[in-house]
């Protein structure tokens, strides 16, 4: 499973990808607005940034609006991936994007038969929202298992993008319930790195050595 940042916070994009781990970034409408900047400045420095899918969604609920909105933000690199919400409109419009080789995110998926449908529009990823699900009482871990058994069952090779993932937990089941990736908010990057053993271990391999080279 692949790692992708979802935040629209250059400084975030920029320290993650430092840490060589980093494959891809997601923006939606909520994380740009929260950024206060431009969008397509922002979609600018982040390209520049890492080398892999930029998402970047479009806002229009017919899809000759979403195709309108997409062509400016196309135009800044060919890493700019398509986001778009999960409804009849948005498959026509990712039929389309297909046919122009522009590649697409469907977002919003709830269940398998939506990423099924995302798939046969010639998406490049769906993206299943855990977070989302679990608040209302439903398994959104078990959801990404559903969605990657039918994929390779029917030999589909459009990607999962495990989304609204709000904690390390989420990490972990979508890695083995075969999400591609997992798009994460910085802070829960954060979070996967720490285990108090290994602060521990760091501070007594230190002690020990400078107990050995006193004096
Ligand atoms: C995915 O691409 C979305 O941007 C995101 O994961 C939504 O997460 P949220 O449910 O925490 O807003």
């Amino acid at each position: 499973m692949k790692f992708f940042i979802d935040t629209a916070q250059v400084d975030e994009i920029r320290t993650v990808n430092e840490w060589g781990i980093l494959s891809g970034v997601t923006t939606n409408p909520s994380l740009v607005a929260k950024s206060g900047r431009d969008f397509r400045e922002v979609l600018q420095e982040i390209v520049e940034i890492v080398d892999g899918p930029v998402s970047a969604e479009v806002l229009s609920d017919d899809a000759e609006g979403m195709l309108a909105e997409a062509e400016p933000l196309v135009a800044i690199s060919d890493q700019i991936t398509i986001k778009v919400p999960m409804t009849a409109e948005g498959l026509k419009a990712v039929h389309r994007f297909s046919q122009k080789g522009i590649q697409t995110n469907v977002t919003l998926v709830f269940n398998a038969n939506q990423a099924l449908m995302a798939a046969r529009a010639g998406a490049t990823f769906v993206s299943p929202f855990l977070g989302r699900l679990d608040d209302i009482d439903q398994d959104g871990a078990q959801l990404i298992a559903q969605i990657a058994h039918i994929f390779d069952v029917h030999g589909i090779d459009t990607e999962i993008i495990a989304a609204s993932i709000r904690h390390p937990l989420h990490v972990t089941q979508s890695a083995e319930n075969g999400a591609h990736i997992a798009t994460l908010p910085f802070a829960v990057m954060e979070k996967l790195l720490h285990h108090p053993l290994t602060v521990q271990g760091i501070d007594r391999f230190k002690r020990d050595w400078e107990k050995a080279n006193k004096g």
